[in-house]
């Protein structure tokens, strides 16, 4: 969805550095070679990132304009289900929260987010949305986060909060174990969560920024996965009273990708065997960069609000 909004947010000079607006405005050519599929699809992909106060190697997407990123450590064996994510964000006066999707979805995948207690910790969650108008609610089910207190800090400015998902990676959540690229989402808001001493709290649109990006999982793995994740806290994070089990039946997405079948590449073509994209070789995964070609549909009224999604061309 997200990527549909690329070629729509870059209609907004408001939101272009200089060097954009000289790019999109000095021509046609320009504007054509910053549309062609390739040069979306080679944007917004991971690339290394190694975290300095664990060692831990990530696959991280980062938007340049937005300072959201987010990185994810796998291990070695492809069947297992955890990995070690990392969120690193922007926060306005402690405001705001970050997130990632299983998928480039909001509405169905497993979603986690993040934010600030206010006093120097972090408070997340799990998350499932049935719709894009409500805060999606807190969800429990067989996945679980324990903290990694060594990689973990906010302020007033920045959150960095770095964990061991546990037995999140599966099908039924939007991503399974196993694939070896996979388009991912992210989300990231500047407005404070309401009632945020509690994971249940409530989040309001991400109006600094989201969208899809590939993830490179073949790249993430790693065999010193085991050591990383001895670091995380022994005690996963509880749920708060009331959160509801995760929907299996939901998790297919918001029944707006054109049959999309649920699976984290559904809207990928052949684009989710693309990993060597990451490595410079961005034009395979341009497969999946083509069906945002023609889409204008929401753009009047999203475009500026995604801009973020195309922040990471600079
Ligand atoms: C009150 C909370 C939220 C609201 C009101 C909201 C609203 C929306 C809306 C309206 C869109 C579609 C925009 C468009 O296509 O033009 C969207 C897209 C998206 N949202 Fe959210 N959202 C919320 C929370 C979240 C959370 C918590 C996450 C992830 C952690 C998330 C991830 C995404 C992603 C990845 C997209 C792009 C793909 C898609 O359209 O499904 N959102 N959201």
């Amino acid at each position: 969805m997200a990527r549909f909004k690329f070629a729509a947010s870059h209609n907004n000079p408001s939101r272009q550095t200089p060097t954009s607006l000289f790019r999109i405005f000095s021509g046609a050519a320009a504007v054509a070679l910053l549309l062609t599929p390739s040069a979306l699809a080679q944007k917004k992909v991971t690339a290394p990132f190694v975290d300095q106060e664990t060692g831990i190697a990530f696959q991280r997407f980062f938007g340049a304009a937005s300072g959201f990123g987010f990185g994810i450590a796998l291990p070695a064996d492809a069947a297992a289900t955890s990995f070690i994510g990392q969120l690193t964000f922007p926060l306005v006066k402690g405001a705001g929260w970050g997130g990632w999707s299983l998928t480039g979805d909001m509405e169905g995948p497993l979603l986690m987010v993040a934010w600030s207690d206010g006093k120097g910790g972090v408070v997340s969650s799990f998350r499932q949305a049935f719709n894009e108008d409500d805060n999606p609610p807190e969800v429990t089910g067989t996945f679980s986060l324990k903290p990694i207190a060594a990689a973990t800090a906010t302020n007033n400015t920045f959150l960095t909060y770095t964990f061991l998902c546990e037995g999140c990676l599966d099908a039924g959540f939007g991503l399974g174990p196993g694939v070896a690229s996979a388009e991912m989402g992210w989300a990231l808001a500047s407005t404070a969560v309401r009632n945020a001493a509690t994971s249940a709290g409530v989040l309001a649109f991400h109006n600094t920024g989201f969208g899809g990006f590939q993830a490179d999982l073949a790249a993430a793995r790693s065999a010193e996965f085991d050591a990383w994740a001895a670091l995380a806290d022994a005690t996963p994070l509880a749920a708060a009273a009331g959160a509801a089990e995760f929907a299996l039946d939901q998790a297919g997405g918001s029944g707006d990708e054109g049959g999309g079948s649920g699976e984290d590449s559904d809207d990928e073509g052949g684009a989710a065997t693309g990993g060597g994209a990451t490595t410079g070789g961005g034009a395979t995964t341009g497969g999946g960069a083509t069906t945002g070609g023609g889409k204008n549909s929401g753009g009047a009224t999203a475009g500026g609000n995604d801009s973020d999604d195309d922040s990471d061309d600079d």
